[in-house]
């Protein structure tokens, strides 16, 4: 009997440079694997009966320390694919939502990401969330100020409803290629979520293994706390 119901995950999508670098490739071949995966692990949740969103780790705030062409090849990428996404979103029933400080992104991008969302803003079946320009702290710090402005007192539930996703507890996090790291990523919506590491590198990650350790998750006995 299933213990748990998984609705919310999220995926810090982890190996594409060893993956391209293990073949011989430039690591921006790793990338464009991974984008090509991260279609099929969202379509996947998009027809799993249970699963509401997926957060996958796009790019983080400190992402920008990488070579400054790898950089713009993962902002070009994001810009392709989004664009190019769009006719599944629509017909997958997929919301797309960005969070994270994208004020520093192009205006370019910027517009193709508001674009996105804004057009599959009325999409029900599942909300695919991109952590684009993303750190946890940087969120909390943003959300902090956001509640200062109003005038507002800093309680978990004011804190937690102005977060970029408002208040959305975790259930399960998966990280691939053999690290076991949280690297910064959703520090307030993951305090109790159950974690999962695979050695699998995110381009040959396969949604018979995310089936696998969703069916491990929904064994496992979660207390939040209790007894
Ligand atoms: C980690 O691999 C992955 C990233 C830095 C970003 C994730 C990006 C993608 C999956 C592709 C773009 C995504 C979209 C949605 C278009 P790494 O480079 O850190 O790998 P390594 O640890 O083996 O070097």
């Amino acid at each position: 009997m299933k213990q748990n119901i998984l609705k919310h995950l999220a995926i810090i999508m982890d190996g594409n440079g060893r993956w391209a670098e293990q073949q011989g490739l430039k690591r921006t071949k790793g990338h464009e694997a991974g984008a090509e995966v991260v279609r099929e692990i969202t379509t996947y949740c998009a027809n799993h009966p249970t699963i509401e969103s997926v957060t996958h780790y796009a790019f983080s705030t400190e992402n920008w320390k990488r070579p400054k062409l790898e950089v713009e090849f993962l902002m070009k990428l994001l810009d392709r694919y989004l664009k190019k996404e769009l006719a599944t979103y629509q017909e997958e029933n997929i919301r797309f939502v960005a969070i994270g400080d994208l004020s520093q992104f192009s205006p370019k991008l910027q517009k193709t990401i508001a674009v996105t969302m804004r057009e599959t803003r009325d999409n029900t079946r599942l909300d695919q969330v991109l952590a684009l320009n993303y750190g946890g702290r940087d969120e909390i710090v943003r959300a902090a100020n956001r509640v200062l402005e109003r005038g507002g007192k800093i309680t978990e539930e004011s804190l937690g409803a102005a977060l970029d996703t408002p208040y959305r507890d975790i259930d399960l996090l998966i990280r691939t290629s053999g690290e076991q790291r949280l690297s910064n990523y959703l520090l307030w919506q993951l305090s109790y979520s159950e974690l999962a590491f695979t050695p699998t590198l995110w381009p040959d990650f396969t949604p018979e293994e995310l089936e696998g350790l969703i069916g491990d998750f929904e064994q496992r006995n979660r207390r939040f706390g209790g007894i």
